[in-house]
C-alpha cells in the first residue's frame, strides 16, 4: 500500500488519542497472531474516529457490512446506548467465532446482532432506519451495498464507506476492484441525495450525510 504520510505520523495520531478498551487490544493480539488477513481491521485510530462519530451524533441504531473478527462492531457497540443496536453481516463463519467469543466478554455485546451469509442476502431481511451505515467488505459489491444504505439510512443519517482511498489505486485505477471504487467515489460525488467528504485517513473513509 503506498502511504503518503510522513513515517510515524499514524502512531503518533494513535498515540495521541483515546484508546479503545483493553478488550480491543486482547482481540487485536488474537486477531494479528491467528489471521494473515489481520490488516483489515480498522486498528485504534479509526476505531476511536468510528466510536466518536457514533457517540457525537448519538446514533442508537447501526448497520456494518464487515464485521470479519468484529473489531469495528465492538468499537459501534460501545458508543451506543443500553438499549442500542449494531446489526452485522459477514459471510465468513470462521472469522465470526472470533467475534463472537469477544461479544460474548463484553458488556456491550447484548447489543450486536450478527448476520452471517453474503450481504446482499442478508439485507433482504434487514430492516432500517439507521442512524449510520459502515461499508466495510468486499469492494465489488460497495455500489450495490450503498443503494441499500441509502434505502435504510434515516433522512441525515450517515454512510460511511472505508478503503476508499485503496492505497492510493485510485489515482491510476487499472484493476476491477480499483475501477469499482474509483466509478464509486464519483459517483457518491454527483449523487443529489447526499452530501460527503473523502478524508485521506488510513486508506481513505468516506463520509456520506443523507440529505432526506
Ligand atoms: C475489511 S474486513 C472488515 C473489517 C472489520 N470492519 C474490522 O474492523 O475488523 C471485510 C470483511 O468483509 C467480509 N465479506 C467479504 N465479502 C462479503 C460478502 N459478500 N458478504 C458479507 N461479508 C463479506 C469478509 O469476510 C471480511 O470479514
Amino acid at each position: 500500500m503506498l502511504d503518503v504520510r510522513p513515517i510515524g505520523i499514524e502512531d503518533y495520531a494513535e498515540r495521541c488519542s483515546k484508546p479503545l478498551s483493553a478488550l480491543h487490544d486482547k482481540l487485536w493480539v488474537e486477531t494479528y497472531s491467528k489471521m494473515h488477513s489481520h490488516k483489515m481491521m480498522v486498528g485504534a485510530l479509526e476505531g476511536q474516529f468510528l466510536k466518536m462519530l457514533a457517540a457525537m451524533t448519538g446514533a442508537r441504531r447501526i448497520l456494518e457490512i464487515g464485521m470479519y473478527t468484529g473489531y469495528s462492531t465492538l468499537a459501534w457497540a460501545e458508543a451506543l446506548p443500553k438499549d442500542g443496536r449494531v446489526v452485522t453481516c459477514d459471510i465468513n463463519p470462521e472469522t465470526a467465532e472470533i467475534a463472537k467469543r469477544y461479544f460474548a466478554e463484553s458488556a456491550h455485546g447484548h447489543k450486536i446482532e450478527i448476520k452471517i451469509g453474503p450481504a446482499l442476502e442478508s439485507l433482504k431481511n434487514v430492516w432500517g432506519p439507521f442512524d449510520i451505515c459502515f461499508i466495510d467488505a468486499d469492494k465489488e459489491n460497495y455500489g450495490a451495498y450503498y443503494e441499500q444504505c441509502i434505502e435504510l439510512a434515516r433522512p441525515r443519517g450517515l454512510i460511511i464507506l472505508d478503503n476508499m482511498l485503496l492505497g492510493g489505486k485510485v489515482l491510476d485505477p487499472a484493476d476491477p476492484r480499483t475501477v469499482a471504487v474509483d466509478a464509486l467515489n464519483k459517483r457518491i460525488r454527483n449523487d443529489p441525495r447526499v452530501e460527503n467528504v473523502l478524508l485521506p485517513m488510513r486508506d481513505g473513509i468516506m463520509l456520506v450525510r443523507k440529505l432526506s
